[in-house]
């Protein structure tokens, strides 16, 4: 059985004092509930040695938001996967779309990400998904299969297996237009096969594929209920404790 996620994306929200509060908050909110699935919130990169204390004998886990494509040295503003490792983080948000558009990570920076991430034993969450314009033209299916070829199909098998999927149309992010579950679904099996045709049905069938994109407490339950979409990668909702309690509850 592969797992399952509900992960949580805050981007660039909340100051240090904020984050705490939010934490705690959420600690509340799952205090005596015994999710079901993995739950991860993924926070900037300040947060972390903070919150990897708050939550230590919770069900909580961490992921950073982003790692530099560079191990260490002179890249003055850069924060490497040792790094965020070392907070105590087990998991790395990579590819999101915002990292692609506004600050132009192509498919090569994006592969160097998830190895120096592999390599300092962070799991990859791996953003992938088309533009509105992409659907439009129907070749979102190509543009999704050109993404992982472009960045992580170069993996080994067992270094794959550590890999989570997202699955984040660009035009469903931050809009209130989420994806139909009929929409989800059918990319969610597309992904799944393209995996298997490289790695094997095996791989395919244990690889963890969030759904990402105007999920919320109330149509996370239907997202959820497709066979191939395994939980979400959640932004705006995941700011609010008991919104994101619920869609935890709902996987
Ligand atoms: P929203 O849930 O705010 O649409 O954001 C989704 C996302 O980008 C998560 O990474």
């Amino acid at each position: 059985m592969r797992t399952k996620m509900v992960a949580g994306n805050w981007k660039m929200n909340k100051t240090l004092q904020e984050g705490v509060a939010l934490v705690d908050e959420l600690k509340e909110q799952l205090k005596g509930i015994e999710p079901k699935c993995e739950v991860v919130i993924a926070t900037p990169f300040i947060h972390l040695a903070t919150v990897a204390q708050m939550i230590e004998g919770t069900c909580i886990r961490l992921a950073a938001e982003n790692c530099a494509d560079k191990a260490s040295g002179a890249y003055t503003g850069e924060v490497s996967a040792a790094m965020v490792r070392s907070t105590g983080a087990q998991y790395c948000i990579i590819g999101h779309s915002e990292r692609r558009q506004y600050y132009h990570e192509d498919y090569d920076i994006l592969r160097e990400k998830v190895q120096l991430a592999l390599a300092n034993g962070l799991k990859p969450i791996f953003c992938i998904g088309e533009v509105k314009e992409e659907r439009e033209a129907n070749i979102h299916e190509q543009v999704v299969k050109d993404q992982l070829e472009g960045s992580l199909f170069n993996l080994s098998a067992e270094e794959f297996g550590k890999i989570t999927l997202a699955y984040e149309p660009v035009w469903a992010i931050g809009t209130g237009l989420t994806a139909t579950p009929q929409q989800a679904q059918a990319m969610h099996a597309y992904i799944r096969k393209t995996v298997a045709e490289k790695y094997g049905k095996q791989v395919a069938d244990d690889t963890t594929i969030l759904y990402g994109g105007s999920c919320n407490a109330k149509n996370a339950a239907e997202l959820f209920s497709n066979p191939d979409v395994d939980g979400g990668l959640i932004g705006g909702a995941s700011l609010k404790a008991p919104d994101f309690a619920t869609i935890i509850a709902a996987r």
